[in-house]
């Protein structure tokens, strides 16, 4: 039988969650993989969680150096989260040979090349399964389940932070503020929220489903981003009413050669099986040539599902006798040419005006100026001594021009403020 040493970097959330599956199914290991995989070493500060999981102190250290230079260690799996200092420890460990598995995010959307050509001169693999969609198996079904495919399509909910929060706003008519709390207690929002709230976590899974999708980098900066911060539960109730449920998607396509990718909060039919992914949950549409649709749903974060992604990639790495390894990401230059920034979508405007003769022809006219078509205005609660809310929905229509017509409409006399602008995906 195989055997397998592992390190473990940090025993937060996901690495207690990982430590307690590796120890818990050690002997299941032996019978149905034939590997016998054992915690040799952990890095860890807090002796108190260290005692709490049962983790044995003589292999508890802080001396990185003392993991890399175990030759009984092959494979490190990192959890300490954000940029350093994993990024220096993981690029020392590949440079010397050793597989890693993580489940960062932040550091493979910004730094994969460094990270690919670092497990390149050390002839390590680069495991990441859990830095998406936490113990849903995409990675591997984009890579290896669907490699007959050209991928044309990735949508969905990736983040679970955000769909709880805009799960309770539209369930129970929770506030903002205090379904943040609610998730940040439940443990699935990020250690700054901002990152979940703000569409960061989003945009760097959708950056690395990407680039794995269309076998081409997809940087960053080239995933539009929006968060939903400024999302009001009056929106979100009025969207009901028209048949529409607000969710934070992240979508990208593959068309002609282009690619366009994005995070943002987005109104989609309330018969769209995404609409009743509720809660914690993520579920994501992958959107092949020949396969057509495939949905996958689960959970996307906590110790035991993202720690089960982990284990899987510790299992996998054992197993390969060579490294994977991604070509295109050792393409440095980026053609802007190859992704499409101004997008079209069809959009929600809420308006508030004075209810008085010529206001709402003096708005429509500016929609027609600037070629944008309306699908429908419903003006509501009309009394002639306040201003009134409107709500606009367009056909498709381009970011910039939204941005124009918008920015032209606030300044009209007789419209009191532009309220929301939400976009609405209708397939
Ligand atoms: N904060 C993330 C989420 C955890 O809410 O989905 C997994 O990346």
């Amino acid at each position: 039988m195989k055997k397998i040493g592992v390190a473990l970097l940090g025993l937060g959330t996901v690495g207690g969650g990982t430590y307690e599956i590796l120890t818990k199914n050690r002997e299941y290991f032996k019978k149905t993989q034939n590997l016998d995989v054992e915690v040799m070493q952990i890095l860890e500060k807090n002796i108190k969680r260290c005692e709490e999981l049962g983790v044995d102190l003589s292999i508890v250290s802080t001396d990185i150096d003392a993991v890399v230079n175990n030759p009984n260690i092959k494979i490190i799996a990192e959890f300490f989260g954000g940029i350093e200092p994993a990024r220096t420890f993981l690029i020392k460990a590949l440079e010397a040979g050793k597989s890693i598995v993580t489940a960062n995010k932040e550091l493979f959307a910004k730094h994969w090349t460094e990270l690919e050509a670092a497990a390149k001169k050390g002839n390590a693999g680069l495991y990441f399964e859990a830095s998406c969609v936490g113990g849903v198996p995409i990675i591997r079904t984009l890579t290896e389940g669907m490699q007959g495919n050209h991928i044309l399509q990735i949508k969905g909910i990736i983040n679970g932070t955000t769909n709880y929060i805009l799960s309770s706003m539209s369930e129970s008519g929770t506030a903002y503020e205090d379904a943040l709390k609610s998730a940040q207690e439940l443990g699935f929002a990020e250690l700054d929220p901002t990152a979940d709230v703000e569409g960061f976590d989003a945009a760097y899974k959708l950056s690395i489903l990407s680039s794995l999708a269309y076998h081409k980098r997809v940087p960053l900066e080239k995933v539009f981003r929006e968060g939903i911060s400024d999302i009001s539960v009056c929106d979100i109730n009025i969207g009901k009413e028209l048949g529409m449920t607000l969710k934070l998607l992240a979508i990208s396509k593959c068309k002609n050669g282009k690619i366009e990718a994005r995070v943002h909060p987005v109104f989609v039919p309330s018969t769209h099986p995404l609409a009743s992914v509720s809660g914690s949950f993520n579920a994501v549409f992958l959107n092949g040539d020949a396969v057509d649709d495939i949905m996958l749903y689960g959970r996307g974060a906590g110790a035991l599902p993202t720690g089960s992604a982990i284990v899987s990639d510790i299992i996998f790495a054992a197993k390969k006798e060579t490294p994977d390894r991604y070509p295109f990401m050792e393409e440095t230059e980026i053609n802007d040419n190859d992704f499409i920034s101004d997008f079209s979508s069809k959009y929600y405007i809420r308006i508030t005006a004075n209810d008085e003769e010529g206001t709402l022809g003096k708005i429509a006219n500016i929609f027609g100026k600037n070629n944008v078509n309306l699908l429908s205005v419903v003006q509501r609660n009309s009394n002639k001594l306040h201003s009134v809310p409107i709500v606009f929905v367009t056909s498709a229509t381009k970011t910039s021009t939204i941005k124009k017509t918008v920015a032209e409409m606030s300044k009209l006399a007789g419209v009191d403020a532009i309220r929301a602008v939400i976009r609405v995906e209708e397939d």
